[in-house]
């Protein structure tokens, strides 16, 4: 039987998270630029929005640039932001083909003109599609999403909006921009580092974490339905214990 055949279809988390690693490395590896290795995470990109649009996983969120990936050297952003310009412009037909919808979260400010404009046109052109949604973490950091979010808060509690005793963690939550979407069941990062790197620190405060040391471009449908089967054998407890989850 087929990794894909082992998995239990009804038991899929709603939200999968990526933090696709190791581009740099894969390049080194094979004695080229490190950009070949951003170029060939594409292929990995195409594949896991495929798996999870295939599967009926409703969301999938990938790390693709963190606000601190803009301090790299000035020659590897710019290849980056060309980049995601060429890849989200090629591969809107692949989102609409698979009835995906576009969305994107993060300091959307900071990125090129061009890269904007792609972004939105992707992001309005599959506004109507109701299958997988990729959201894209782009120039996105938590620790960014947390800030911006405190400020709004406290503005509220100034203007006299809304109390100090209204700040539950449901108001925290509405107040980051994932709040559109349910928090990740499962996270992935790849290449065999064991970090957060600053990504969805609020979000994934329960979430299964699949560490894989594949590289990234390297990663394809069957190291998805490894990390899936991987989520399934976990028993999640939100605190509680083992005997209460199973009465
Ligand atoms: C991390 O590898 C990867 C990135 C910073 C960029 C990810 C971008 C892509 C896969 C290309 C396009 C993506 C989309 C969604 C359009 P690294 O450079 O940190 O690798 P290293 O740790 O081996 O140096």
């Amino acid at each position: 039987m087929g990794l894909l055949e082992k998995i239990d279809k009804t038991r899929l988390p709603s939200h999968i998270a990526i933090i696709m690693d190791g581009n740099g490395r894969w390049a080194k590896k094979k004695g080229l630029m490190r950009v070949f290795g951003h170029e060939n995470g594409v292929k990995a990109v195409r594949e896991a929005c495929e798996s999870c649009a295939e599967l009926g996983v409703s969301y999938l969120t990938l790390y693709a640039f963190s606000t601190e990936n803009w301090n790299r050297p000035h020659s590897e952003v710019n290849a980056l932001m060309t980049l995601l310009v060429k890849t989200i412009k090629a591969e809107t037909p692949t989102l609409l083909k698979n009835n995906m919808r576009l969305q994107a979260i993060g300091d959307l400010s900071q990125l090129p003109k061009n890269c904007l404009e792609e972004l939105n046109e992707a992001i309005d052109s599959t506004k109507h599609n109701n299958g997988t949604t990729l959201i894209l973490a782009l120039s996105y950091s938590s620790k960014w999403d947390i800030v911006n979010s405190v400020k709004k808060i406290a503005q509220s509690v100034k203007s006299g909006e809304i109390d100090i005793e209204d700040i539950t963690e449901e108001l925290i939550s509405k107040s980051l921009t994932t709040e559109p979407f349910p928090h990740p069941e499962l996270l992935i990062r790849t290449s065999g580092e064991y970090r957060l790197s600053n990504f969805l620190l609020w979000e994934l405060a329960y979430s299964e974490f699949h560490f894989t040391d594949v590289l990234w471009p390297d990663f394809r449908r069957e190291h998805l339905y490894s990390a899936l089967l991987d989520y399934q054998s976990r028993e999640r407890r939100f605190g509680k214990t083992s005997e209460q989850i199973s009465s």
